[in-house]
């Protein structure tokens, strides 16, 4: 069975990680000029069912409310991407939802700035986290909700080892407010292993 974890003792800080040509750091409220940007971006609005923030206050808020204090309350873990030998954020990957008082449980959320789109970046910050959530924060199953049209983001989920198990219809509105399907996708830590497995044969 998991263990009930002592989430600050095994998270006393913010774990950095670091893959090839990535480093995966925390998001502070110093990077609120980033989230505005960011999450402004067209790309970013589609893909996710969240319009951008209506003003800076509102950006702070939701920063502090999704982010920063995602860390603080050990309700998961949201890492800004970097590339190696440049601070600058291009994107942000990570856990919400993760279950109490078992820790066996959460979902994931990605975004990329669409100039490094293409070039693997995501699969990789990726790899490092999902390693991340079966390793360290003890989960057995990792949930992704993506719309239906979000090819982008359903093939990099199979090519990593997610599965698609069913529709949801109708479950959510677009930014520009069209009722879509929604799709579940997960992996569990067997499908993780397997993945592993391919990935080293
Ligand atoms: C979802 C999202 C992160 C996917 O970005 P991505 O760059 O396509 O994803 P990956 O990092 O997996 O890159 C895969 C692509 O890089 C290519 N690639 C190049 N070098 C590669 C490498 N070393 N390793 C893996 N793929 C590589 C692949 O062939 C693939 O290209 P293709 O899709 O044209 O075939 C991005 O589209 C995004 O941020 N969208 C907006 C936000 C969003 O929708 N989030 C998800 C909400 S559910």
């Amino acid at each position: 069975m998991n263990p009930v974890l002592d989430r600050v003792n095994e998270f006393p800080v913010f774990p950095v990680l670091e893959t090839d040509r990535l480093v995966l750091r925390e998001i502070t409220m110093d990077d609120l000029d980033w989230y505005i940007e960011h999450f402004s971006r067209p790309e970013m609005v589609e893909g996710q069912d969240f319009p951008a923030p209506e003003s800076r206050e509102v950006a702070e808020e939701e920063l502090r409310k999704y982010i920063v204090d995602l860390f603080r309350n050990r309700d998961g873990f949201r890492w800004g991407v970097t590339l190696k030998g440049d601070p600058r954020l291009i994107g942000s990957l990570g856990y919400y939802k993760w279950a109490r008082p078992w820790s066996h449980m959460a979902e994931m959320g990605y975004d990329l700035q669409k100039e490094h789109w293409g070039r693997g970046m995501m699969s990789e910050a990726m790899r490092a986290v999902i390693d991340f959530g079966f390793e360290r924060m003890k989960l057995t199953r990792i949930e992704a909700f993506v719309f239906l049209f979000n090819t982008r983001s359903t093939r990099m989920l199979e090519r990593l080892g997610f599965r698609r198990e069913g529709i949801l219809r109708s479950r959510v509105m677009t930014s520009d407010g069209v009722i879509s399907d929604d799709t579940i996708y997960a992996m569990t830590r067997d499908d993780w292993l397997a993945a592993r497995g391919r990935s080293k044969q």
